[in-house]
């Protein structure tokens, strides 16, 4: 445990019988301000944790006078500076995807649902496939982003230990609920059974088994007991990140995008489609901020990343493309829409290569390709007019402003 003068946020960890720096303040004005000392001795005095050297959370009391944040203090994960400050900026690419991600800014009730419940409600609008579709990813997917929330909001941001970082964390998770929020309009729009597709989580295994692939990975994290600073801690967070964003955001969503903006492509559901497709820009946002994140952590603390905890990550990785085509077949057990099984098995295998790649790790599938290379050009959609035409205005907000 660092407790050396040079410190400038010592007080977060230092020993209870140490003796505080006396801050520059009046004495009259301390006095004020500080909790009354015969309630705090009737506090319970806290067990130190001694066996793992902790960040800093950004709750420790403020030390006066303590000298200036640099950018070199600034770390991706036990951080030793205090967190209540944005800037100096050290990671800009964290602060430059939440600009990104504001300016993207939509909200579910702007898009018109009425031709998809027109087309939902006439008994020959849709076959039983497509309607297997439409409620399968409404179901996994209505649970699935709450999942990544609680996990965004509860495991992880508490042990990334940057403002940049967690500035964007903040608005990852507002658009989390936006994307609960989408699910859940669409379900009334259509007048779907809520508990029917809100509970498909526990219902329907296919369903069931990525959510619960997906908990063991944050339930650790959860445990307010946990502290990164050992390097099996480390990897334990550097772990539930892959899991979530390259896993859960980067793979298990993928049968999903692809078969409901199949459904828009050819014309069918276009409201739901379009939920999907703004849906699929925020999330290829997220998941990419996690990659630089993960990498950032590697960079950092090289010692993690050996060759036991790759080959753990391989597998995890080849553990989630078998889940996810299992998916694929439960979602869409006949071919529909063009698409069938094999087409999902192997774009399962290529992005899971991308995802390797991404994090530096070798390929695992070689010589797939993309059956469908449709889906980048709407990963990549930012100001171009809507897809499927439903709308042909920009669709961006909050522009810069701009003095000149
Ligand atoms: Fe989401
Ligand atoms: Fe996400």
């Amino acid at each position: 445990m660092l407790t050396s003068w040079e410190d400038p946020v010592s007080n977060a960890r230092r020993p209870a019988d140490a003796t505080p720096p006396e801050p520059m303040l009046a004495a009259a004005t301390r006095q004020a301000m500080e909790p009354s000392k015969a309630r705090v001795a009737q506090l319970p005095v806290p067990e130190p944790h001694v066996e793992v050297e902790q960040g800093i959370t950004g709750l420790e009391s403020v030390e006066f006078g303590a000298a200036r944040i640099t950018v070199d203090d600034k770390q991706m994960i036990n951080c030793r500076a205090d967190l209540n400050q944005l800037v100096p900026f050290k990671y800009k690419w964290a602060w430059q995807k939440y600009l990104d991600a504001c300016a993207n800014h939509w909200m579910p009730q702007e898009i018109n649902m009425t031709a998809d419940l027109a087309l939902w409600r006439r008994p020959d609008g849709l076959s039983a496939d497509e309607r297997l579709i439409i409620k399968r990813n409404l179901g996994f997917f209505a649970s699935a982003d709450s999942l990544v929330a609680n996990n965004l909001v509860l495991a992880v941001y508490r042990h990334i230990t940057n403002p940049e970082c967690r500035q964007y964390l903040l608005r990852q998770a507002f658009e989390e609920a936006l994307h609960t929020h989408a699910y859940q309009y669409c379900v009334e729009s259509l007048g779907l059974d809520e508990a029917e597709v809100f509970n498909m989580y526990r219902e329907v295994p296919a369903i069931h088994d990525k959510a619960a692939w997906a908990m063991r990975f944050t339930e650790s994290l959860g445990d307010p007991d946990f502290h990164t600073g050992t390097p099996q801690n480390d990897q334990r967070l550097l772990r539930d990140l892959i899991a979530f964003y390259i896993v859960f955001e980067g793979i298990f969503f993928y049968v999903g995008f692809v078969q409901v903006l199949s459904m828009g492509r050819r014309n069918k559901m276009t409201g739901c489609a379009e939920q999907f497709q703004y849906i699929l820009r925020d999330e290829s946002m997220h998941m990419n901020f996690g990659i630089d994140v993960i990498n950032q952590i590697k960079i950092e603390n090289p010692h993690l990343w050996t060759a036991a905890f790759q080959q753990e990550i391989i597998e995890m990785l080849r553990e989630a493309v078998l889940l996810e085509t299992r998916y694929a077949a439960d979602s869409m057990p006949r071919g529909v829409l063009g698409l069938n099984a094999k087409m999902f098995e192997e774009y399962l295998q290529f992005i899971a290569n991308r995802r390797c790649a991404q994090i530096g790790l070798p390929e695992q599938y070689p010589g797939t390709n993309n059956p469908f290379p449709w889906m980048s050009e709407l990963m990549d959609l930012k100001k171009e007019k809507n897809f499927f035409e439903t709308r042909v205005t920009e669709y961006q907000t909050g522009g810069a402003l701009n003095w000149d």
